[in-house]
């Protein structure tokens, strides 16, 4: 995720414009920023690696001439931090400059019959092939409108850009589809075009809102809004009452909350993942005698569900190890065949950093997957799947969670046909059935949030919850306790269901509320058995079920309900999303502050 912004102002300053209006973007990310403006129909680019601050400071970006000008704060997805990758990018002759958040799902083909074109290109981002297209667009004779048009058209993925032409110095094009674009106005004095509305909040609150497979032309006579046929789209200026710190949280109350429904978007973009990368993960894998998931916390969850992923759909075996039990665990057994997958999402863990320092002692191969693009832990990788959630503001990991085991899936998926265990054919059902997810998750956003949060005031004064899942679920369970245990300090324990009659059933008494994670999948007959046996010493049953599962529904005092999904092995996967409702909602019926929990930091840098 990333921030790009536009402005055309007519009383001038359009850098202290841009600069101030990225700052209030910085939430969307902040690895690299940049800017540029037209003047006398000549282009004007300043940008480096940093956060807006270091670089003002550097190059100082309020400086730029001109009236017209765009900008970009960045949250790298394909390209290292750096300032050959930051944005904007041009084009061969330096008369477009474009900014871009989103994902080009297919720059490499686009990137190649450029290069071959004659296109050079100077950086390793997939944006870049957008100013290249547009500049093949208007050497073909197309006028500026046009030629942005005509260029969009051949992207395929999710972008949101703002385009600046040195020959059209009062105008500035705009795109989107997936990724968030909004317009501002301000009479005849300012246009503005932004991933979100804080951006130029302050200055306006009349905006336009630019919907999926649409193209603008901004000036200050006005914004003329076009489908991708050419045809004008008429669209109505609204009033937007939000605070700026309201407007950065999207209207949500928290970032957790905002995060969580970010988890559709999130986990479509995931789903990206080039399938070269993931060629290159399996033939490590592949040539592997031993394959070790380690990580920390959340990650560790998703580390665990990764063993199960490897185990069911491509039928080959790993352990799951917490890197800071890594070294006392491995330290006979690891050598150069062994292949260690380190999961996560900050990619600057400590515990899991350190684990894949030890394991690389003893020759062993790193595969990193992270979220972070650069980050220590990618570095140290020989390879690395990124996911795209894009920064995660909340302390409590939601969507960067639900996007590992997105892209776990996916590598299980490919290994599985790597190995000859399916066909392509196959492939390309489970891809199918993995697709189906983020609106999976968006219809439990939709029609279970209500059911969640009325549920609370029965829960939320408990002093401890069990969590209790079968197979894959009971990782599930697992986070779903932490999730608890983090926000609302309510101690939680997840624990695999079969074992709960080995102790943890000693915890139960009178009204002592259990969770059970219950799909309609392999584990259903048993986790009906493990439920009865907490029921009948007296603990109060709450469910996530699938939809017209009636059996635990009528067993159960709370059922949270998840739409009924095709028999695959990723349907566990979205069970996690009504558990991170229930823990928000019971944190903030505490009065407690979910995205600050005491004690806790976003990313543990120390051991
Ligand atoms: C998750 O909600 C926690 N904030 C924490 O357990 C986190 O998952 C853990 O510290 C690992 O972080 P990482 O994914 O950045 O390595």
């Amino acid at each position: 995720m990333c921030g790009i912004v536009g402005v055309i102002t007519a009383e001038g300053g359009v850098g202290d414009v841009l600069s101030k209006a990225l700052k209030r973007l910085e939430y969307r990310g902040y690895d690299s920023v940049g800017v540029a403006t037209v003047n006398e129909n000549k282009l004007y680019i300043k940008k480096d690696k940093g956060k807006i601050d270091e670089v003002n400071e550097r190059l100082n970006l309020t400086d730029v001439p001109g009236r017209t000008g765009i900008g970009h704060t960045r949250w790298a997805t394909h390209g290292v931090p750096s300032k050959r990758n930051s944005h904007p990018h041009g084009d061969c002759k330096n008369r477009l400059a474009v900014v871009h958040n989103g994902i080009i799902e297919n720059y490499s083909e686009l990137k190649e019959r450029l290069t071959r074109n004659g296109h050079i290109f100077l950086s390793d981002t997939d944006t870049e092939v957008i100013p290249h297209l547009i500049e093949e667009k208007l050497n073909s004779g197309l006028t500026g409108f046009h030629a942005v048009l005509e260029a969009v058209k051949e992207l395929k993925g999710s972008y949101a850009i703002a385009v600046l032409i040195a020959d059209h110095p009062d105008k500035i094009y705009v795109a989107r589809n997936e990724s968030p674009l909004v317009i501002g106005v301000k009479n005849k004095n300012y246009v503005f075009c932004a991933s979100d509305i804080p951006a130029f909040l302050p200055i306006t609150n009349q905006v336009i809102f630019l919907y999926d497979g649409e193209v603008a032309e901004l000036s200050l006579e006005g914004v003329v809004i076009r489908n991708l046929n050419g045809e004008v789209v008429e669209r109505e200026v609204l009033e937007v009452d939000l605070t700026p710190e309201m407007a950065k949280k999207g209207g949500f109350p928290h970032f957790m909350l905002k995060e969580i429904f970010e988890q559709p978007k999130a986990l479509k973009n995931t789903l990206r993942i080039d399938e070269r990368k993931l060629i290159e993960v399996c033939k490590i894998l592949s040539e592997s005698n031993r394959i070790v998931f380690t990580s920390a916390g959340t990650s560790f969850y998703a580390g665990l569900c990764g063993k199960y992923f490897l185990a069911n759909i491509s039928r080959t075996g790993s352990e799951a190890v917490i890197s800071s039990e890594f070294d006392e665990i491995m330290k006979n057994i690891i050598d150069e065949r062994t292949t260690v997958v380190a999961i996560s999402q900050s990619g600057e863990t400590s515990d899991t950093i350190s684990a894949a320092k030890y394991a690389k002692r003893f020759g062993a191969k790193i595969i990193s997957i992270s979220n972070t693009v650069g980050s220590s832990l990618t570095r140290l990788a020989d390879a690395t799947v990124y996911t795209q959630a894009g920064p995660e503001i909340g302390v409590a990991a939601t969507k960067t969670f639900l996007v590992q085991l997105g892209a776990l899936s996916l590598i299980s998926s490919k290994l599985a046909e790597f190995k000859g265990v399916i066909t392509r054919d196959e492939y390309k059902t489970l891809l199918n059935d993995l697709n189906t997810i983020p609106e999976i998750i968006q219809l439990i956003l939709d029609k279970t949030e209500g059911e969640v949060k009325a549920s609370t005031e029965a829960y939320y004064n408990s002093t401890s919850i069990l969590y209790l899942g079968r197979g894959i679920s009971s990782a599930v369970a697992m986070e779903g306790a932490l999730k608890l245990k983090e926000i609302s300090y309510i101690h939680a324990e997840g624990y695999a269901a079969g074992e709960s009659k080995h102790g943890p059933i000693a915890l139960i008494s009178t009204g002592f509320p259990v969770v059970f994670v219950a799909p309609m999948d392999s584990t259903h007959n048993k986790i009906i058995g493990n439920i009865m046996e907490m029921k009948s010493r007296g603990a109060r049953i709450i469910s996530v079920i699938e939809e017209g599962d009636e059996e635990i529904k009528s067993i159960s005092d709370t059922v949270f309900r998840v739409p009924k999904t095709s028999d695959n092995f990723f349907k566990q996967i979205v069970y996690i999303v009504p558990l991170q409702l229930f823990a928000y909602y019971i944190a903030v019926r505490k009065g407690l502050d979910p995205d600050k929990p005491r004690n806790l930091a976003k990313a543990v840098t120390v051991a």
